[in-house]
């Protein structure tokens, strides 16, 4: 039940990582033989979803190394640099510092690399089980956002939860939010929706609330960046929004992502880095100006929804619902 999509493949010389900029137009692979090159492949979203940059982050340090066995440290704050939200990029790299000043050795280093690739499949398959558990069957659902293969280690979170009720014919359609202002879900979750056949249509950000009033929708389903420890959930800019709109017409709200995107650190939502980009990102659309020139954006590209609006936080632990603090700490022991 795992998807064909593999964005990162690892030669063991190399990083090669699907260019999800050219997606679904071109399939172009980006070669990657440095940290540097990673870092750069992150910040500019060539590789993408908090999952997926925090494993190309890992074999980033392998590649590191390989080239300066006195590089650790330079190399780790260039792939920490390089976005500041989805806690699992930086999860990653503390996981492999871990194995790094334990042994000093860089096949232990790649062994944990590939490793952290590996478990993130077996999560996300483990996310898909629980989550699927939650819908009805004949489950109309909404995401917000790219969650799939695209964005993790296979399967993806919450693409993933949509692809395992499909699986078991739970599930009647699909609405995709076109995402902007990067389109993932148009470009990215459309493209593995239609690889799978399983039965999508692309609304526009803004038809969100409309479509719930006019019909019947169960669940809005999201993945995450970071999960503070009371259950806020940063995720794709957007998503706030989708989850006002479901409480307003009785639709339930799902998160789902791995334990590694909670972040205890954090006592709430009003502690998570929000990523900002270029205002050129709102104002130009490939290069191409759509605002007056010279005009200012503000361009989050995340944003924090409240656990009060989150019916269900499902990670591979578990599923908590609604969340609070106590709930967050029980499931992650
Ligand atoms: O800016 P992006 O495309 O990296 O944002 C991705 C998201 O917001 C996803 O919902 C999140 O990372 C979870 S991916 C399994």
């Amino acid at each position: 039940m795992t998807s064909a999509v593999q964005p990162i493949l690892w030669t063991r010389e190399q990083l090669r990582l699907l260019d999800q900029r050219e997606l679904p137009q071109h399939v172009r692979w980006l070669d990657c033989r440095g940290a540097a090159d990673v870092a750069a492949a992150i910040h500019d979203m060539a590789v993408r979803g908090a999952p997926a940059i925090g494993i190309a982050a890992a074999y980033g340090l392998v590649l590191a190394l390989r080239a300066d066995a006195d590089g650790f440290d330079r190399a780790f704050a260039a792939l920490a640099a390089s976005r500041p939200t989805a806690v699992n990029l930086r999860w990653a790299l503390e996981r492999m510092r871990g194995v790094w000043l334990a042994t000093h050795d860089i096949e232990a280093l790649e062994a944990e690399a590939v490793r952290i690739h590996e478990e993130d499949l077996a999560q996300n398959l483990q996310i898909g089980a629980f989550g699927a558990a939650l819908l009805p069957s004949g489950a109309r659902v909404i995401t917000h956002c790219n969650t799939g293969a695209l964005a993790t280690g296979g399967h993806g979170t919450a693409l993933g939860v949509i692809r395992s009720a499909w699986a078991q014919n739970r599930l009647a359609m699909v609405y995709n939010t076109e995402t902007r202002p990067w389109l993932q879900g148009a470009r990215l979750t459309a493209w593995e929706l239609q690889q799978e056949g399983i039965p999508a249509r692309l609304i526009a950000d803004g038809a969100a609330a409309h479509l719930m009033s006019r019909e019947k929708i169960d669940w809005v389903i999201v993945g995450a960046d970071r999960i503070a420890a009371n259950g806020d959930t940063a995720n794709k800019i957007g998503t706030y929004a989708l989850a006002v709109a479901a409480r307003r017409h009785g639709v339930k709200v799902m998160v789902a992502a791995p334990s590694g995107t909670f972040d205890l650190r954090c006592p709430s939502g009003r502690e998570i880095p929000i990523e900002e980009r270029p205002s050129t990102e709102l104002t130009a659309f490939r290069g191409q100006a759509v605002a007056p020139d010279g005009f200012d954006a503000f361009n989050p590209v995340f944003d924090v929804t409240p656990a009060e609006l989150i019916d269900a936080i499902v990670c591979e632990r578990g599923v908590v619902g609604t969340p609070t603090s106590e709930g967050v700490a029980r499931l992650l022991g």
